[in-house]
């Protein structure tokens, strides 16, 4: 199905959807209009994927029937001001700003709307995000399923209840930085073991996505998987006994925990 797609803050999430939309074909230049604030980043966007780009976040909306909004969460409510009285009736508002709740958005449009609230990752930069969709209860399927296909053109999407989505924010949304630094502290350790920090980062890195799609790919439970690459009385199992003494396990558990709980009040100062 061909429909309009409008970005409202084409920042680092706004312009992997839009880079991911046009380089896997489901999209055309001409099937996009986003807003940014300032002129310059405007011109850059524009030259780059030559789309139509504005500084009018209306016109966006006017033009649109999927309006993807990616601004900061300070940012967001006086968007939905801005922009409530332009959007059609058949439009569906999508929104990718963290802690930003479906009944928030629909007490500031003042109308019903048909509502997304998505909490993408980081990951969408190289087509290999992890986005959640959920959707409000009277918002098409149809149009969750346009909006979950335009999500799997940067990675793996999925629906679900918007319970869901202070967790999601706190596992998938904040992971990849706790994946950085497990990839920083294995790197580190190659480097304490003498080898050059360029391969030892590399081989961390490879290492990290290797077993990841292992996950994915085989459908197994990574417990069989990590017993798998553990021989009895070999070195993996030292290597393994240390991360249980460190507590590696209920670190990362805390870890998502605490962002959860964070990411229920991130709204608050
Ligand atoms: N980054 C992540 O890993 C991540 C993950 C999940 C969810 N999110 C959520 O996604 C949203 C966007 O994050 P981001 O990292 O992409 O932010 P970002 O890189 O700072 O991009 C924000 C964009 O919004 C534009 N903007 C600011 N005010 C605007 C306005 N009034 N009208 C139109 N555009 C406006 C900015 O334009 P200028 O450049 O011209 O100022 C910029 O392009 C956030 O709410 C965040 O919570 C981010």
């Amino acid at each position: 199905m061909q429909y309009k797609l409008g970005i409202i803050g084409a920042g680092k999430i706004g312009e992997a959807i839009l880079a991911g939309s046009l380089s896997k074909g489901l999209l055309t230049p001409s099937d996009v209009i986003l807003s940014v604030r300032t002129e310059q980043h405007r011109k850059n966007l524009e030259d780059k994927y030559n789309v139509t780009a504005v500084l009018r976040n209306r016109e966006v909306a006017r033009q649109s029937e999927i309006i993807l909004i990616a601004v900061k969460p300070r940012t967001i409510f006086e968007v939905l001001q801005e922009i409530a009285d332009v959007i059609s009736d058949e439009s569906v508002v999508v929104s990718t700003v963290a802690g930003v709740t479906l009944d928030s958005m629909q007490t500031k449009l003042a109308r019903k709307v048909s509502l997304i609230r998505t909490m993408p990752n980081l990951g969408v930069l190289v087509g290999e995000g992890m986005t959640a969709l959920a959707p409000a209860r009277f918002t098409e399927e149809s149009k969750i399923q346009i909006v979950k296909q335009l999500f799997e053109s940067v990675g793996r999407a999925l629906v679900l209840d918007e319970q869901y989505m202070d967790a999601v924010t706190g596992l998938s949304g904040s992971g990849p930085a706790y994946v950085y630094l497990i990839i920083e502290a294995l790197t580190d350790g190659g480097v304490k073991m003498g080898l050059p920090r360029e391969v030892s980062i590399e081989l961390a890195a490879q290492t990290v996505l290797g077993a990841a799609k292992t996950v994915l790919v085989t459908g197994e439970h990574p417990a069989k998987l990590k017993d798998q690459v553990t021989t009895p009385a070999g070195s993996t199992i030292d290597g393994l006994m240390e991360l249980e003494d460190g507590g590696l396990r209920v670190t990362l558990i805390k870890a998502v925990v605490k962002a959860t709980e964070r990411a229920n009040k991130l709204l608050q100062k």
